[in-house]
């Protein structure tokens, strides 16, 4: 045997908790003890007409179950099951949902980019994309005084395996999302990414930099949420909201087809057994450290 090689230290949680790109440590909208927890539900991909209709029947009970202070949610696949129309937009946003993610059927329906450019709509693309690219790549929105008050950032960014979509780096991306966003009292990064291994790695590279890292695009929930050590609530995907009967919310008849003859036909949407899935944060605003994540699933 030659010498003993050196110790090699695997880059942890604990190798980037010592980074200096910090939002949520500094001294502002810090929370006291009196004021609770606040709390965000985040809503998977809102896939079509089937996707609207349980939002509708079920949002309610969300309400009611969870109190949220703001419900987020990802609408990439709500025209049809992809991309988004100003008046889809519009219908959710009176439905109840305070913002909106975005993930690599961003484009799809060209008319959404006036929206994406209004600094006032609280809607974004995905953040590492060109800048060349159209939209805001993030958008902030007020929490309520007695959940700790200040401002809660939103973003999505894109998994570079796998996806159809070429994106930036993600890593580099989110902690440019953070210096650029200081003194938040909370966050949500938006992992829409293909391969779990890429969404955890982006989620623990955040872990005590922001609320929530939850993975979004696979349209099946996925039976791991926890918070990480430095207080990140993650889940790989929280499942989508549109219908289970259905090949991740398409007509399995033509997908059957297409990948059994190598033929494509287009895909219409899936029908029947709708649920709404997501996942409920709690956290301090001001540090930004969650406390409990809770996936939900809602059916008719
Ligand atoms: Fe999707
Ligand atoms: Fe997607």
């Amino acid at each position: 045997m030659g010498p003993a090689a050196p110790r090699v230290t695997i880059a942890t949680g604990e190798v980037y908790r010592e980074r200096p790109v910090s939002i949520q440590s500094l001294p502002v909208n810090r929370g006291s003890a009196a004021t609770r927890l606040a709390r965000v539900a985040f809503l998977g991909d809102l896939n079509g007409a089937p996707g609207r209709r349980i939002l509708t029947a079920t949002i309610d009970r969300l309400r009611d179950e969870y109190r949220p202070d703001l419900v987020i949610a990802n609408a990439e696949n709500l025209r049809n099951g992809s991309g988004l129309t100003p008046d889809l937009y519009k219908a959710i946003r009176n439905l109840g949902i305070d913002g909106v993610t975005l993930g690599d059927h961003v484009y799809r329906d060209r008319r959404i980019v006036p929206l994406l450019e209004d600094p006032a709509e609280p809607i974004s693309r995905p953040a590492n994309l060109s800048r060349h690219a159209p939209g805001k790549r993030w958008f902030r929105l007020p929490l309520p005084a007695e959940a700790g008050g200040g401002e809660f950032l939103v973003l999505s960014v894109l998994g570079r395996v796998g996806m159809s979509l070429p994106a930036n780096d993600p890593f580099e991306t989110v902690d440019l999302a953070l210096e650029k966003n200081p003194g938040v009292a909370g966050s949500l990064v938006d992992l829409h990414m293909e391969a779990t291994a890429e969404k955890a790695a982006v989620a623990f590279h955040l872990d005590g930099r922001v609320s929530m890292a939850v993975g979004t695009h696979t349209h099946v929930p996925t039976a791991d949420a926890r918070v990480l050590r430095g207080g990140t609530a993650f889940q790989t995907d929280v499942g989508m909201c549109g219908p289970f009967d259905s090949i991740i919310g398409r007509d399995p008849e033509p997908v059957l087809r297409h990948m059994r003859t190598s033929v494509h036909t287009p895909y219409g949407m899936g029908e029947g057994d709708e649920r709404l899935c997501g996942t409920v944060v709690e956290f301090r605003a001001g540090t930004g450290r969650a406390s409990r994540i809770t996936p939900f699933q809602y059916a008719e």
